[in-house]
């Protein structure tokens, strides 16, 4: 059974879609999986934004065949780490959580990169490329610091 990571954010369009690429490009596909899910449901199957997928293409990732799908209350149980970008989406996720071990599987990525600040990854979605250039860059930093972690603690 793969280690199952999940990413989140609101749209699972823009965020999400980007730290899951990242993750899993960071990560040996054998031991684990990496997925995403955003809290809204009105992106359901679409594709990544387009300004996601040029960001990840720019940096040699392709994130062109993901599909958007929305958390479900049964990824508590599906997921072994649930990452959200936001502390929307930590309190939108928790707010589904029946048990404390549920709620404790939930942390917000950028706690990784800058622990106990409980930063947000700002949403880029109306704003212009610069901002998921920038977005982008966080991801990546936070998912290499997850990905040595999640590495030693189970290869
Ligand atoms: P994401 O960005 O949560 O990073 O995927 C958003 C995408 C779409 C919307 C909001 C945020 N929206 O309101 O449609």
């Amino acid at each position: 059974m793969p280690v199952k990571v999940l990413m989140v954010c609101l749209g699972n369009i823009c965020r999400s879609p980007l730290a899951e690429g990242l993750l899993a490009s960071k990560l040996p596909k054998n031991t684990f999986l990496v997925d995403s899910a955003g809290t809204g449901s009105w992106h359901i199957g679409k594709q990544p934004d387009e300004r996601s997928i040029a960001v990840a293409k720019k940096n040699g990732l392709d994130i062109s065949k993901q599909k958007a799908k929305q958390f479900s209350p049964a990824d508590f149980d599906a997921y072994d780490y649930i990452y959200v970008m936001d502390n929307t989406n930590y309190n939108d996720v928790v707010s589904l959580a029946k048990e404390e071990a549920h709620k404790n599987k939930v942390q917000l990525i950028l706690n990784e990169l800058f622990p106990g600040e409980n930063v947000d990854v700002p949403d880029p979605y109306y704003g212009s490329q610069f901002g998921f250039d920038s977005v982008y860059k966080m991801l990546d930093e936070t998912c290499a610091i997850i990905a040595e972690k999640l590495i030693a603690k189970h290869q």
